[in-house]
């Protein structure tokens, strides 16, 4: 059986990617499988070089196939940032609320509300040898913080050709369409072939 590296601390997101990649027969590890507790900084400027310094830095430790991923939201009211920042920028207010409404104030100053969610994924399957898949999903910023479901800025997000926020989505629905479960399934179809 192939074997993978998956570089990512994110329990979540390992359960996601094993399930999906089981069904091609590849065993897939992640850093802990392999006593790999360093995590590389993410000091790149984008996020294609962020997932490419994850990917890169599996690979020299496990010597086998790895990949990892890097996502955000850029959203046109803040000069289509916060970016590859995002997790950082939602931290530094006091609560995720207090973020919203800050973004909520400059969608309203500027009366730009569009946005969208972007994730690369880097596999790295030799040395100096990377392949990156992208998944955008374009929408706009929503009026008010609506839904439960989700993490990070879920309750903000609209996607196009929806009226309701990704908050509001069932699990299953976000996964229908999300920019992570587009860049997954072009890295899951390069994999089968
Ligand atoms: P990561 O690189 O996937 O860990 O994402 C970095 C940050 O971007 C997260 O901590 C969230 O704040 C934000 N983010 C990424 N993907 C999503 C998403 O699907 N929904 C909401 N926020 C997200």
């Amino acid at each position: 059986m192939k074997k993978i590296l998956f570089f990512s601390n994110n329990n979540n997101k390992i359960g996601e990617v094993k399930k999906l990649l089981n069904q091609l027969s590849i065993e897939i590890f992640c850093p802990n499988d392999l006593n790999i507790l360093y995590e590389p900084k993410e000091v790149g400027s984008s996020f294609a070089e962020n997932a490419k310094i994850k990917s890169s830095f599996g690979f020299q430790r496990s010597q086998i196939p790895s990949f990892a991923d890097d996502s955000g939201i850029c959203i046109e009211a803040l000069n289509w940032k916060p970016g590859i920042s995002s997790r950082k920028f939602l931290s530094n207010f006091e609560n995720e609320n207090e973020c919203f409404k800050y973004i909520f104030s400059k969608v309203q100053d500027t009366g730009k509300n569009k946005a969208y969610f972007k994730t690369s994924i880097c596999l790295t399957t030799k040395f100096n040898y990377h392949i990156v898949f992208e998944g955008n999903i374009k929408g706009t910023i929503s009026k008010y913080a609506k839904g439960k479901g989700g993490f990070g800025y879920d309750p903000i997000f609209i996607p196009s050709g929806y009226s309701q926020t990704f908050g509001e989505f069932s699990k299953i629905k976000k996964n229908n369409i999300s920019h992570r479960s587009i860049a997954i399934n072009k890295l899951m179809n390069f994999l089968a072939n």
